[in-house]
């Protein structure tokens, strides 16, 4: 699996040059993840296609490895994963601490072998990110949290997991993709209210229906799971990642700040309509058909406020890249930050390169363009403080004069696959450096 190193970018901006050409968009990250989770609930070695060969998906097998599952690499995209030999219900701790998404192996986990222990996950970059909603969702499943020492929770459900009903007083991505796998193998119906609506949660969901699950409204508010009472499901059903929409976005948004043209192919269109939308009344030219996107960037983008928010609203996931395109909007543009209280720590680093950008509070910021963005005096460094403020940095090296070298690009690399290609066969001077 992909090593975590010490790597940088070094970029040289691209001084008014415009990029051109096609990318092609991996399967996504946040959809993946949560099938390897879901493995665990199959009667044998079940295959996974379309898989990112992202970071990510090197640390999520190396969980489910140390578990005691078959993981088996096919080809850099396609993943066999068996759960038959796992022998232990205990995530290892500094793997979880690496990757949130680790959590949602515990509800697997706990219906199928009835206990489960894991770190709390800490906070990251982006925000605390407790998980007090899937344990009130655990403990109404009929399970029981041992005391948590040293900060490790250890749940049990001795006679096994029951159907219940569970309101998230948030919309929880997270939250309802792990009860919602909890519930599959479960006894007696389920209904989950207020849940996420991302469409990441849909494609793991009707995987699981045609593999003798019992799942109906994923995508919707109100999820209904009839448990199967412990029955596994059928692995000869496979499973096909739908593209990533993160990726799409962001690629997106930076061709509409500098490319002639550029086309985005194995993309879902109508899954990023809130990012497409506000790029068109920011003057991008944009046209798209079922699976693809090809757009220009706008002479004189105008300026506009974005409100982050649970699909199908506007995707946190691409603030920090679309406040890197408002830094060349022609006025004043404000981002409302609802969803993560910590997400602005990459705002630092476009200051430094000359965005004029206001903190009003930690969750909202005014950005005032353009401005141009130049290199930094040598002693300063940029970094990626997370998957997408990465980029977001990496965009705005594109956008400078002169040559910029970006940090901690591993955490780059937990998201998108094999970036400095993709951005290269497009007409970027990007390269990878060890630090
Ligand atoms: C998922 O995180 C994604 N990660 C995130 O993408 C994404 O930003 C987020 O959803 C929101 O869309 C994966 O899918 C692996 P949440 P998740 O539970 O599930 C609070 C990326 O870059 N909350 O929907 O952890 C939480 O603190 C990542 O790919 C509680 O308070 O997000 C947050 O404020 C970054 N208690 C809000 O809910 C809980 O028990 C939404 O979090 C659970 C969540």
């Amino acid at each position: 699996m992909s090593p975590i190193t010490k790597e940088s970018f070094v970029i040289q901006g691209l001084a008014g040059k415009k990029l051109r050409g096609t990318v092609k968009i991996n399967g996504a990250k946040n959809a993946a993840l949560k099938a390897m989770a879901a493995a665990v609930l199959f009667d044998g070695p079940v295959t996974l296609n379309n898989i990112p060969d992202t970071n990510d998906v090197g640390v999520m097998s190396d969980v489910l490895i140390k578990l005691g599952a078959k993981v088996e690499k096919k080809s850099p995209n396609t993943l066999t994963i068996d759960s038959t030999f796992i022998s232990k219900t205990d995530i290892d701790s500094e793997l979880a601490q690496n990757m949130r998404a680790s959590v949602v192996l515990t509800g697997p986990l706990l219906v199928r072998y009835k206990k489960v222990s894991f770190p709390s996950p800490g906070g990251c970059v982006i925000g605390t990110r407790p998980i007090d909603m899937f344990i009130e969702g655990y403990k109404k499943m009929g399970a029981t949290i041992d005391p948590n020492e040293e900060m490790v929770y250890s749940i049990s459900a001795k006679n096994g997991v029951s159907g219940a009903d569970v309101f998230f007083n948030i919309q929880t991505v997270g939250g309802t993709e792990t009860l919602m796998l909890a519930a599959v193998l479960g006894k007696g119906k389920t209904i989950l209210r207020n849940c996420a609506m991302e469409p990441e949660i849909v494609n793991v969901a009707e995987w699981l229906n045609t593999a003798g699950a019992k799942i109906k409204g994923a995508g919707t508010t109100t999820i209904e799971i009839e448990g199967t009472g412990g029955k596994l499901l059928n692995s000869k059903i496979s499973y096909t990642a739908i593209p990533d929409r993160i990726e799409a976005g962001s690629f997106l948004i930076l061709g509409a700040t500098c490319a002639e043209e550029l086309m985005i192919e194995d993309c879902r269109p109508d899954h990023m309509e809130s990012v497409i939308n506000l790029l068109k009344d920011s003057g991008a030219t944009i046209t798209t058909t079922g699976n693809s996107i090809t757009v220009k960037a706008a002479a004189n983008p105008k300026p506009f406020n974005i409100r982050t928010h649970e699909y199908p609203g506007f995707p946190t996931d691409i603030q920090a890249p679309m406040v890197t395109y408002l830094t060349q909007a022609h006025g004043e543009s404000m981002v409302f930050e609802t969803i993560f209280e910590g997400r602005f720590k990459y705002v630092e680093d476009l200051s430094k390169m000359g965005a004029t950008i206001t903190i009003m509070n930690p969750r909202e910021i005014l950005i005032k363009g353009p401005t141009a963005l130049a290199e930094l005096p040598e002693k300063d460094e940029l970094r990626a403080h997370d998957i997408r403020a990465g980029f977001a940095i990496v965009m705005a090296a594109l956008l400078g004069k002169g040559t910029f070298t970006v940090h901690n690009i591993h955490l780059v690399d937990r998201g998108y696959e094999r970036l400095e290609e993709k951005l290269t066969k497009l007409g970027a001077s990007i390269k990878r450096t060890q630090t």
